[in-house]
């Protein structure tokens, strides 16, 4: 057995196929053109960004729809997205066949009515970035819409992500950083088992508004998915 971490086999610039994770009440699947109405409701929204930032605007959302809908990467500071969806009642046969199929024809602009219905409704999305390549560490962060919140779907998506993460590049660490007044989303930090490291005190200024940050992380040695 080697002792080399997963990571260190791949080329940081070299693409990888974005997987499709099944869980009970979710699956991730990669982003599709046909996703871009259901991201753009979410990411126009004032409250979505509430203790994010900037309020995207339309042609910065299909720039975060092209980028998600490509391979992931593993440079360093590159953000690497997958879809949220419902799992629907025809999840049973969701599998990466169906996927290859689904692209298939996706990448068809003419006939969208494809097997995407296996997934179910868009719920929102999950990103990782490596934030460290020497130290095997990523950064993970996600958004949902207001439609979808309060189900423990982001719970379940992070659980799905990271234990991703950690069997297929063998990261040491994954973290999650959040604005304190944010509850929800370091309330999902703490439901899946990631520890309080930081917080940093006015360390963003949002919308002219100095904001503290924390920091969540978890060891994969720790990790219990
Ligand atoms: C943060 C976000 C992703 C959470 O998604 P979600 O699917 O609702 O999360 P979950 O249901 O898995 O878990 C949320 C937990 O926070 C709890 N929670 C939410 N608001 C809370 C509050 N004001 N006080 C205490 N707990 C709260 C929920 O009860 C739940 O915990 P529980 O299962 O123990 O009851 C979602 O609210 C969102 O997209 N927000 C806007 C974008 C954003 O801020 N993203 C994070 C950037 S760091």
């Amino acid at each position: 057995m080697s002792n080399i971490p997963k990571l260190f086999e791949y080329q940081p610039e070299e693409p990888i196929t974005i997987p499709v994770l099944v869980g009970e009440k979710l699956v991730l699947r990669p982003c599709v053109a046909a996703d871009l109405p259901a991201v753009m409701a979410y990411r126009t929204d004032p409250a979505n960004s509430q203790y994010i930032g900037n309020v995207d605007d339309k042609e910065r959302v299909q720039q975060i729809v092209a980028q998600h809908s490509s391979p992931w990467r593993l440079e360093s500071g590159r953000w690497n997205g997958i879809i949220m969806c419902e799992k629907s009642v025809n999840a049973a046969s969701v599998s990466e066949l169906d996927w290859q199929q689904t692209k298939l024809v996706v990448s068809n602009e003419s006939t969208v009515d494809s097997t995407l219905h296996l997934y179910g409704d868009l719920v929102g999305e999950i990103v990782f970035r490596i934030d460290d390549w020497e130290n095997q560490r990523a950064e993970i962060g996600y958004r949902l819409s207001p439609k979808y919140t309060g189900n423990g779907y982001c719970t379940e998506a992070v659980k799905l992500l990271v234990s991703y993460l950690f069997k297929h590049f063998e990261l040491h660490k994954v973290i999650a950083r959040c604005d304190p007044r944010n509850i929800a989303s370091y309330r999902v930090m703490e439901k899946v088992g990631m520890v309080r490291e930081a917080h940093f005190h006015q360390h963003f200024l949002v919308r002219g508004e100095w904001t503290d940050q924390l920091d969540y992380s978890v060891i994969r040695e720790n990790w219990r998915y």
